[in-house]
């Protein structure tokens, strides 16, 4: 006795609550109740109660601790009632896992002590396994157990964003160095992104065995190639990770920025949903993709600094294509900006919710 809770959001439900949610239906493209929503970026600078937990914990630091991780991961989901949760970490947390000396400095992003440049570099890159990432698992195991029928979507970053920070050594506008690689090295390039492959996977099952409900391959710097170079020197590494999950039976999301040229090759890759920037209306979107997969996005996240008025119109507007889709997964077409007024998130999601009421 006295152990009765009544707070909704973390009553237990049965994992036929979470498979039969609106996200896990528009991503199977199924009739939903509602048009889903989530944001990337969700958790995070936006939020003061994410704020208040980090204080004087390091960016790295805070992803290796589970109770921690499900705090994060469950503070957006309590505040703006969004249809799916996205697991706090960070797409380098792996690379750190088996050791390379790296680390997220605030306001820049990764940096990376000892790029790779050469074919012995490569010796960074080892296989990754479940032991290197306790905490992972055991974080999407407490988390699953807390959040009840809402989806937990696990993810990764994609070979060739991973690849950038490896072959810069830190964020890049040009990726030149990357670039350079891919050309003028041909053999040590395929041979690095198929490592970056491997490690994703494994980084991904971690999660997916622990629970997760879908994943998201983050590959957020693609849109600096050109459809040529993507189909030659990269998605066949991008392939290689998203058929390693596809056993599991669980959506796969692939995104990227500034991907309009690409969104037709990122789908061939082996998505079930497609991720969409502000730049493609996603009616259009919807048939650079063709049938048998959804899309995800895309309204610009600088439209939430917006008037309330203008906000909800674009937004309608987003909805309205989105119609066009096989399904469609309302989000932001890249992170929420760490400015963003959080009420205008949680107005956002209301909007979409009854906007898009069946
Ligand atoms: O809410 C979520 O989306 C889940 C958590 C998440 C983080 N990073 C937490 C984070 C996810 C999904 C990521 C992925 C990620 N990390 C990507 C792909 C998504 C994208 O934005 O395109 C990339 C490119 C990274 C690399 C990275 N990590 C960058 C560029 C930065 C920003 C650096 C800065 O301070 O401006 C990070 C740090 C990071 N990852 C933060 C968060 C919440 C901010 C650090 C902090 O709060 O102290």
């Amino acid at each position: 006795m006295g152990h009765v809770t009544d707070t909704p959001t973390t009553a237990p439900k049965s994992s036929a609550d979470v498979r039969d949610s609106a996200f896990l239906r528009a991503c199977r493209r199924e009739s939903v109740p509602h048009t889903p929503v989530w944001f990337m970026r969700q958790a995070g600078r936006s939020l003061p109660e994410y704020r208040k937990v980090r204080e004087g914990v390091a960016m790295l630091d805070s992803c290796m601790m589970p109770d921690l991780i499900t705090e994060i991961t469950l503070q957006p989901v309590r505040r703006h009632k969004v249809d799916a949760a996205i697991f706090f970490s960070d797409i380098v947390v792996p690379l750190k896992a088996i050791g390379v000396d790296l680390d997220i400095k605030p306001g820049v992003g990764p940096v990376v002590a000892q790029p790779i440049r050469g074919a012995d570099d490569l010796a960074q890159l080892r296989d990754l396994t479940p032991d290197d990432v306790p905490y992972v698992a055991e974080a999407v195991r407490q988390l699953t157990g807390e959040l009840g029928g809402t989806p937990l979507i696990g993810f990764a970053g994609a070979p060739f964003t991973l690849a950038s920070y490896l072959v810069e050594g830190g964020p890049s506008k040009n990726h030149e160095f990357t670039k350079a690689m891919m050309y003028g090295e041909p053999e040590l390039w395929a041979a690095l992104l198929d490592r970056l492959a491997d490690i994703t996977s494994q980084f991904l099952a971690v999660q997916i065995e622990a629970g997760a409900s879908a994943i998201q391959l983050f590959d957020s710097w693609a849109g600096a190639l050109s459809a040529e170079d993507y189909r030659a020197s990269v998605m066949p590494a991008s392939a290689k990770v998203l058929a390693s999950v596809a056993g599991h039976g669980i959506p796969r999301i692939h995104f990227g920025v500034g991907t309009g040229e690409l969104l037709g090759l990122m789908g061939e890759a082996g998505a079930d949903v497609v991720g969409v920037d502000w730049r493609v209306p996603l009616d259009e979107a919807a048939r650079r993709v063709g049938p048998g997969r959804a899309v995800q996005g895309n309204l610009d996240p600088a439209m939430l600094f917006t008037p309330y008025e203008t906000m909800v119109a674009k937004a309608g507007q987003v909805l309205a294509e989105g119609r066009a889709a096989e399904g469609h997964v309302f989000n932001l077409g890249h992170g929420v900006l760490p400015n963003t007024d959080p009420g205008r998130l949680t107005a956002l999601v209301e909007y979409v919710h009854e906007a898009s009421a069946r």
